[in-house]
């Protein structure tokens, strides 16, 4: 269904690439903030001239990764579930984003064992998807259930380079989604192959340009311009795609999702 969306982001302004907790990250290798933060702020533009609305909270100095507010915590009918963080290094984000939410009005829930947020518990119409593995635990998918009050249907990523759901599948509208197969471990791939006969896949390329760390609307689909192959079999499924660039992010292994956490009002 096609609505304005509520969307909260955290600009790049402490962003850098200091540790290493997914294989993209390599502390080795340049990062520009000014360049990040360019881009960032296209992604903002690009939201808000589609008709949605985007808040923003305030970066916190030394946690470099508070950028990808997609992993701030997950908010299903204005009831908000907090993360915990795999990593140490990012663990003082989970109570920057539950506080935020608690200011702005918000009924919140502490998290009680790992979930990273919208990084890995996908909204598709009345059940949540949930990656596990690398990051988010099947306890943590649980009280995303139990919380949130809405099935959750568990996936197991295999790929330590499709490290969070949003990495290897994104939610089209509330129907059909895209993925790349090869993410999943065999099971889950059948789980996927069953619920969305019909899902878009990506291929390889595509998946490691983060094509699939995509923001739909329900008919327009934000995504990295480096996914071209991906971008034309959405455009042939009738889907819109709108490419942005956020070359500096994926250096952080994050892509135009990663930056956004939607946030569903009852
Ligand atoms: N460097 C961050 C991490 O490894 C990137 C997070 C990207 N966020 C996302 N929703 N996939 O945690």
């Amino acid at each position: 269904m096609l609505k304005r969306r509520r969307y909260l982001m955290c600009p790049p302004t402490y962003f850098a690439v200091e540790y290493s907790i997914n294989p993209w990250m390599d502390p080795a290798a340049p990062v520009d903030v000014d360049r990040a933060v360019e881009q960032w702020t296209a992604l903002r533009t690009t939201y808000e001239r589609l008709g949605h609305t985007v808040e923003v909270i305030e970066p916190v100095p030394g946690l470099p990764d508070m950028v990808f507010a997609a992993n701030g915590a997950t908010v299903v009918d204005g009831t908000v579930l907090g993360a915990q963080f795999r990593h140490p290094q990012r663990a003082p984000e989970a109570p920057a984003y539950l506080a935020w939410f608690a200011r702005n009005g918000f009924v919140t829930h502490e998290a009680k064992a790992v979930n990273e947020g919208e990084g890995d518990l996908l909204v598709a119409g009345d059940f949540i998807l949930a990656g596990t593995g690398p990051r988010t635990e099947p306890a943590g998918a649980r009280q995303a259930q139990e919380v949130l009050g809405r099935p959750v249907v568990t996936l197991r990523l295999v790929d330590p380079r499709y490290y969070h759901l949003d990495t290897a599948l994104a939610v089209l509208d509330s129907g059909n989604v895209a993925y790349y197969p090869q993410a999943f471990s065999r099971g889950s791939q059948q789980v996927l192959r069953r619920l969305y006969p019909d899902a878009v896949l990506a291929g390889a390329a595509d998946a490691a340009a983060l094509g699939l760390n995509a923001v739909s609307d329900g008919h327009r689909v934000v995504l990295p311009v480096q996914a071209t192959r991906f971008a034309e079999r959405l455009a042939a499924r009738g889907y819109e795609p709108v490419p942005v660039d956020v070359s500096e992010l994926h250096k952080a292994g994050g892509g135009p999702k990663c930056c956004t956490l939607e946030v569903r009002e009852s």
